[in-house]
């Protein structure tokens, strides 16, 4: 007899067992009142911490006022407001927004407009990157081919440059990212002419590719190849923008400027709203229409996302992101001295990356298990990579120094209970 009853798919993976009854700044309470560090942040969303009082009184005033201000249809006052916040935080001329509801709709409005900015088709994307599940930000996604298979085939277009990820090629970043200037020169007389080419899009710290950080002259060597030949360069900030990178941008660490950013994730604090950004100018060079979607822009997310970037400023959040990522990358370079199988710690501010290893060969099932040790303790955290190798740290930005230390005293009981 057939069940009528609704039922998840079964497709829906989940990383822990945990039910989350309540969220209260950097814990997650189950239905039985245990309480959860969690320092996956709901994949870096949760910046502010779980339902910070002063988001959640903005959300509920305007969920009482105007929900659904349908953008293409009627002026919500919430996005002009949003984009004059957002504009102050941006680099000059970048203070045109279209605003979306994930990263993948932003990643798929980059590509409408930078060809349709350029007349060229084609997009230059970095081994490793990830831009979201759609067909056209996943066609620009190489972290894993888990997410890309069974459903090619892909957009064209799509042209993939080795990103200078040192420790994987086991080279000094010098090395890797001479050979990575040189390739991507090479890409422009073998692959993709520079008149053909419409846009770099680049992830200044990997996300799930593993948590890598790009580098100053391979960036600064990306914006010259750019400003030569009249290509847009795109940086996707969705997870390691709004202060997760230690400073509000992850490209402020770089010293390059781009000509367009995804947004997403932190801006919310939870809510799904994305945008993307530009000059006026280069947004002029859209086509009209081009940016539209019955949600995106959504009143109530967007009253949420002032109320961030408010919370965010007031309570030093970047600062803090910056200070913690410190000790915590300090805490788990002390800890590798004692556990070879940390073959390394990496990333920036509170975006931090442990890579297990077994000798040689990553050992995503050892990261596995040391997940599963710290649920056990109560702490919550994700992996990333492509064999699921990676340990990632995403507290949200509010963390403490004692949490901070709490966490990575659990990691070290669950890579003892692990070895
Ligand atoms: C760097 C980056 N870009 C784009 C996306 C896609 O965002 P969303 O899942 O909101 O579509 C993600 C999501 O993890 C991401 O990390």
């Amino acid at each position: 007899m057939t069940d009528h009853k609704g039922k998840l798919s079964p497709l829906l993976k989940q990383a822990t067992g945990i039910t989350a009854a309540k969220g209260e700044g950097a814990y997650i309470i189950d239905p039985e009142g245990r309480r959860y560090l969690d320092f996956t942040s709901g994949i870096g969303v949760t910046s502010t911490g779980h339902c910070h009082p002063k988001v959640v009184e903005a959300a509920q005033k305007q969920v009482a006022t105007m929900i659904h201000a349908q953008a293409t249809t009627v002026m919500n006052p919430r996005l002009p407001e949003l984009a004059e916040k957002l504009g102050a935080l941006t680099p000059d001329p970048l203070n045109a927004f279209f605003f979306s509801n994930a990263g993948t709709e932003v990643a798929e409005g980059a590509i409408r407009l930078v060809r349709q900015a350029t007349g060229r088709p084609n997009v230059i994307v970095f081994h490793g990157g990830f831009h979201g599940r759609t067909m056209g930000s996943l066609s620009m996604t190489t972290s894993s081919v888990g997410l890309r298979a069974g459903v090619s085939p892909m957009m064209g277009g799509v042209v993939v440059a080795p990103f200078p990820h040192a420790f994987h090629y086991g080279w000094s970043l010098d090395e890797a990212t001479d050979f990575c200037l040189r390739e991507l020169d090479r890409i422009f007389v073998t692959y993709s002419a520079p008149k053909e080419t419409a846009a770099m899009l680049i992830e200044p710290v990997q996300g799930e590719g593993g948590y890598v950080p790009a580098n100053a002259r391979f960036m600064q060597g990306l914006r010259e190849r750019c400003d030569k030949h009249g290509i847009m360069l795109v940086f996707d900030e969705v997870q390691a923008g709004f202060g997760r990178s230690g400073k509000f941008w992850a490209h402020e660490h770089f010293g390059v400027t781009p000509d367009a950013i995804m947004i997403a994730k932190g801006l919310a604090s939870g809510f799904p709203i994305s945008a993307l950004a530009a000059s006026e100018e280069t947004m002029a060079k859209g086509w009209p229409g081009s940016q539209g979607g019955t949600y995106g822009g959504n009143a109530v997310a967007a009253a949420a996302a002032i109320a961030t970037i408010e919370v965010i400023q007031e309570e030093g959040l970047v600062q803090n992101a910056d200070e913690m990522g410190q000790r915590l990358r300090d805490n788990l370079h002390a800890l590798k001295k004692d556990y070879p199988d940390m073959a390394d710690v990496r990333g920036m501010g509170l975006m931090v990356g442990v890579e297990m290893r077994r000798g040689d060969c990553p050992d995503g099932e050892r990261a596995g298990r040391i997940l599963k040790e710290c649920e056990e303790r109560g702490l919550l955290m994700l992996r990333c990579g492509p064999y699921q190798e990676i340990v990632r740290w995403l507290p949200p930005l509010i963390v403490t120094r004692q949490q901070i230390d709490e966490a990575t005293d659990i990691f070290e009981q669950a890579l003892k209970a692990t070895a």
